[in-house]
């Protein structure tokens, strides 16, 4: 393992992309509320991978992806109240941060940043390492970050050789970063008021992630991306049981092997190819079961053989926060319609690796056809149907797709309150409650 934090794969560039993408939605999201923010790590590695300070924050390990994400998040929301161009700040802190690596310091050093303040809530980030080297290089690496950006605004607290709190003083940057050696299994969280709180979970295997202790860090104030090692799990369900049922909370006495793999894979149709995904599948819902949480997603990494490696796993309670992580996942997949990535199809087959918006819209509208045909229904059941049930993020687009054409698909759109008010043709907006008509299907 002494390699991991030297080498680099497209699957682990592409999970830390969407580390960013769904933090930046995250944080932006609690803190405009005026909540504050609670981020876990649990296994949180040394932050950094190489020896180069590099501008692009996905070349961070997820505990410097998430104190950058939340530093940009504060700098944009002084940009906002002075009226500047989002990211103006954020660009100047980071990127002269990531200078003063190379420079010698200057007379300059403690002016990064303006002076106005807001009223803002704070950012409490947890990061659990049990390994003693990883720890003391992820202590170090958030320690030179920080002090390059705050040079007299960042304080220690409590430093042993299990745990230290770093905490920045700067108002308009109140980040409070706790790092403890231990193992997750040992970590317990503590609850902070007016919070909601995501939690990272990304080990090597499956054995130190039991449901019992992952079910703590899912409700309806909290969510969990876990990286669920589904290739594993189908291999070794049959050798490593104990740890298999402990992964997903069965109680295994008296059960047959037959019996409890089944379980495990209790979607599979018989396809072994998809194994892997019966096995999250299965994950699933017995987490959805134990905790009542509302919603999930999963997104498929697959190896340099085409084999799934793992399946990251999002357990939610907020239909937004499903939301930004479908438009998360769907920027960052190689495949339309799907959420997956594959390093085969990078390094074998040569196909770069891209992130943009994958979601075709065609698509969308046949399947909210398929869906809706011969009936009326309320926008809102559709936008429901599509955010719930399929792998699109919700477009007006698409419903203007359906009524534009020359054999309009949907016939009659009206407003359920009556309104005066004349929609522009094929808009829907957001003033009317907007019932619609479907004709009925061609064949
Ligand atoms: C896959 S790496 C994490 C990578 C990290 N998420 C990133 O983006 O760079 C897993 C880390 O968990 C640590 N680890 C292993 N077992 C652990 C446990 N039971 N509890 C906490 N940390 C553990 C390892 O030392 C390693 O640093």
């Amino acid at each position: 393992m002494a390699d991991f934090f030297m080498g680099d794969t497209p699957h682990g560039w592409l999970k830390r992309v969407i580390y960013k993408k769904y933090l930046q939605a995250y944080v932006a999201k609690i803190l405009n509320f005026n909540l504050n923010v609670v981020l876990i790590d649990g296994f949180a590695g040394e932050g950094r991978y190489g020896s180069e300070w590099r501008n692009e924050i996905e070349s961070y390990g997820s505990p410097l992806i998430m104190i950058m994400v939340v530093l940009q998040f504060y700098c944009n929301f002084i940009d906002i109240k002075n009226n500047q161009t989002i990211g103006t700040t954020w660009t100047n802190l980071h990127e002269t941060a990531i200078r003063r690596f190379m420079d010698e310091p200057t007379e300059e050093d403690e002016e990064v940043r303006g002076a106005e303040l807001g009223d803002i809530g704070i950012t409490y980030i947890y990061l659990v390492e049990k390994d003693q080297k990883h720890f003391q290089a992820l202590k170090r690496n958030i320690q030179l970050y920080l002090g390059k950006i705050f040079p007299s605004d960042v304080e220690l607290e409590t430093e042993s050789d299990q745990s230290v709190i770093i905490r920045v003083r700067h108002p308009q940057f109140p980040i409070t970063i706790s790092i403890e050696r231990k193992t997750f299994g040992e970590f317990h969280r503590e609850r902070v008021p007016d919070s909601k709180t995501l939690t990272i979970v990304d080990p090597f295997g499956y054995s130190h992630t039991p449901m019992q202790h992952v079910q703590k860090f899912v409700d309806t104030e909290s969510e969990v991306l876990i990286s669920f090692m589904s290739g594993f799990v189908n291999r070794f369900c049959r050798r490593n049981l104990e740890a298999v049922a402990k992964l997903y909370g069965i109680e295994r006495q008296d059960m047959y092997l037959a019996e409890f793999v089944r379980i495990v894979r209790n979607n599979a149709d018989g396809n072994p190819a998809e194994n892997p995904k019966s096995c999250t599948k299965s994950y699933i819902n017995h987490m959805k079961k134990r905790t009542g949480s509302a919603y999930s997603q999963f997104y498929e990494m697959r190896g340099r053989s085409n084999d799934v490696i793992y399946h990251l796993i999002h357990f939610a309670n907020h239909p937004k926060a499903l939301e930004a992580m479908k438009e998360t996942f769907n920027t960052c997949t190689q495949y339309e319609g799907e959420f997956k990535m594959s390093d085969y199809r990078v390094l074998v087959e040569g196909i770069p690796l891209e992130l943009g918006n994958m979601q075709n819209e065609e698509e969308l509208a046949n399947t909210i056809f398929q869906e809706y045909c011969g009936k009326t229904v309320m926008l809102a059941e559709i936008e429901n149907y599509v955010l719930e049930h399929t792998p699109f993020v919700f477009r007006k687009k698409a419903l203007k797709l359906l009524e534009k054409q020359t054999d309009p698909k949907i016939i009659n759109v009206v407003d359920a309150r009556n309104s005066t008010k004349e929609r522009r043709r094929w808009s829907y907006p957001d003033w009317g409650d907007w019932k619609l008509t479907f004709r009925g299907s061609d064949t």
